[in-house]
């Protein structure tokens, strides 16, 4: 081969490896309702912690920290960014905290989900900086039912959208320079629990006069495209005034608060939106909206209404087409009840707030295995927590599952929750059923006449018509074959530790440890994996 071929060659294959390289590949790969996250083409699962809102404004206070983050084996941290702190004077901008706590993070081997403090936090402004807060003409603001002004600012104010959206802008154009090679930012939160209060909707003239107005024709067509898919408490205020796509808020979805709720989602979603896409312009990461979850039978108004809520999931959607995905935030119990609500419509599930106690630290199993969530992470998680030591272990086991989980080689994953209440669940793999039930039902376990017992869970993952992943901790697996006329047992079960590839198989589990063959169990506060085999023998013995 001549010598200019070559060069030309090695030049094409340099350029094609480069910009293999540099090209920003952090991306969601979706499936259904379900998504894995995907770094320069592998699959990552988050294990994270969001920080408390106040910890990332000093490089100081967070110092002490990482270390910790790291022994409580994260692989990721939540961390804000705030308004005021990056544009303290209009058009002028200061990344210096954020790349120094950037710095730390990439020091201790952490990846960063970054969280936009901007227009809204938990309903109100107060992360606007303070040429913003100090000049309402310019940054309308809302009024609550008296008229009185609230540091809430209005989601129509046109000087306000566009300052947020050059502020994130910049933010991600800085970000995409900073994180050419480290893919150290791998996500987004947009906006913090964005929600109306103390009202459904906003009450100034722009918005009445809106609301007087017939419904955006992208929402009309959303609706006539998308209408056998449309979440049921939506369908259910819409078919119940007609089916309609052409007319008024009212006309279309009936008087009343829920409305005016509808409304206001909207023009929320529509905001988000549009400041997602002004930074996904200069920087297209993943991005993500959270929501408050209200308390059962609570009316619009009453709680921050108007977010990412599932029952409005169909207005985020039709009107932010730049957020990839709506998020819970978990500060009740009723993880199951909200989960399933937030799988729908190709929403997958990612969890980046769950109050920081011992049953997050188990929870995080249902989220990863039986919603195939792409992500977790408890809140203020840098606080002295009981459950830190639980955390560090659910994650040390997860960490070693991940590239299990996450390579979809599976044939059938599940997790499960367990505690007083909850005291066992099914779950069927294949030609199994499999009970799995709280470590404190067994006859001499030291918690069964305890008032309250601690949560307890793990996951099972089956990788072969008779082999299982059991994780976790505090539960025993018992197994049955689907074939009334098959008996299932436990052919052989290991302990495995699980890195880079390889698996270390420790103690052949047998004997006490499996209940001479019975069953396979962790107890309370032992936390590990176990690889297990089973075969099937005939119910009835020939005579
Ligand atoms: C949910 C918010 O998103 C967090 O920033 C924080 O305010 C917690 N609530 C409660 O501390």
């Amino acid at each position: 081969m001549k010598t200019a071929t070559i060069l030309f060659l090695v030049f094409i294959s340099y350029g094609f490896a480069y910009s293999q390289a540099v090209a920003p590949s952090i991306r969601l790969e979706k499936n259904g309702n379900t998504a894995r996250l995907m770094i320069d083409q592998q699959p990552f699962l988050i294990l994270g912690g969001e920080l408390g809102n106040s910890s990332a404004s000093s490089v100081a206070y967070m110092k002490p920290y990482w270390q910790r983050l790291r022994e409580m084996n994260l692989n990721t941290v939540i961390m804000p960014v705030y308004w005021e702190l990056i544009e303290p004077e209009e058009n002028r901008y200061n990344f210096s905290l954020v790349d120094s706590l950037l710095d730390e993070a990439v020091r201790h081997d952490l990846k960063v989900v970054l969280l936009w403090f901007g227009t809204w936090k938990n309903s109100m402004s107060c992360y606007t900086p303070a040429w913003m807060k100090t000049n309402p003409r310019r940054f309308p603001r809302t009024a609550d039912s008296a008229g009185r002004s609230q540091e809430i600012f209005s989601v129509f104010g046109k000087e306000t959208l566009a300052a947020d959206m050059k502020a994130f802008a910049t933010l991600m154009r800085h970000i995409k320079v900073w994180d050419v090679s480290g893919r150290t930012v791998i996500l987004v939160q947009v906006e913090n629990e964005i929600g109306m209060l103390p009202t459904a909707r906003e009450r100034s003239r722009i918005a009445d006069a809106l609301y007087k107005e017939k419904i955006p024709e992208p929402l009309a067509g959303y609706l006539k495209k998308n209408k056998d898919r449309i979440v049921p408490e939506l369908r259910k205020r819409w078919d119940a005034n007609g089916g309609k796509v052409d007319g008024t808020w009212e006309e279309v979805f009936g008087k009343g608060i829920e409305t005016e709720e509808i409304f206001q989602a909207w023009y929320y979603a529509r905001y988000a939106g549009e400041v997602a896409a002004a930074g996904k312009k200069e920087y297209a990461l993943p991005m993500y909206v959270n929501a408050a979850l209200p308390r059962p039978g609570v009316l619009p108004g009453r709680y921050p209404s108007a977010g990412p809520l599932p029952h409005l999931s169909d207005i985020w959607q039709a009107a932010a087409p730049a957020i990839d995905v709506l998020s819970p935030d978990f500060y009740n119990p009723d993880t199951r009840y909200w989960c399933d609500l937030y799988v729908r419509n190709g929403n997958p599930l990612f969890i980046p707030e769950m109050q920081f106690d011992r049953s997050a630290a188990i929870k995080v199993f249902l989220a990863i295995g039986h919603y195939k969530a792409f992500g977790f992470s408890p809140f203020s998680i840098e606080s002295p927590s009981d459950a830190s030591l639980s955390l560090a272990s659910s994650y040390a086991l997860l960490s070693q599952l991940s590239p299990l989980i996450t390579g979809q080689k599976w044939l059938a994953m599940d997790g499960f929750f367990l505690d007083h209440k909850n005291r066992s669940d099914t779950v069927r793999m294949g030609n199994y059923i499999i009970v799995v039930s709280h470590y404190n039902i067994l006859p001499w376990a030291a918690g069964r006449r305890d008032s309250v017992w601690s949560a307890t869970g793990g996951m099972i993952i089956q990788t072969g018509e008779d082999e299982f992943y059991v994780a976790g901790t505090g539960f025993a697996a018992t197994f049955s074959n689907t074939d009334q006329g098959k008996v299932a047992n436990i052919l052989r079960s290991e302990e495995v530790a699980i890195a880079g590839g390889r698996e270390v198989m420790g103690r052949r589990m047998n004997g006490d440890q499996d209940h001479q063959g019975r069953h396979i169990r962790f107890a309370t506060d032992e936390w590990g994996i176990q690889k297990v085999t089973l075969y099937n023998s005939p119910k009835e013995i020939e005579r």
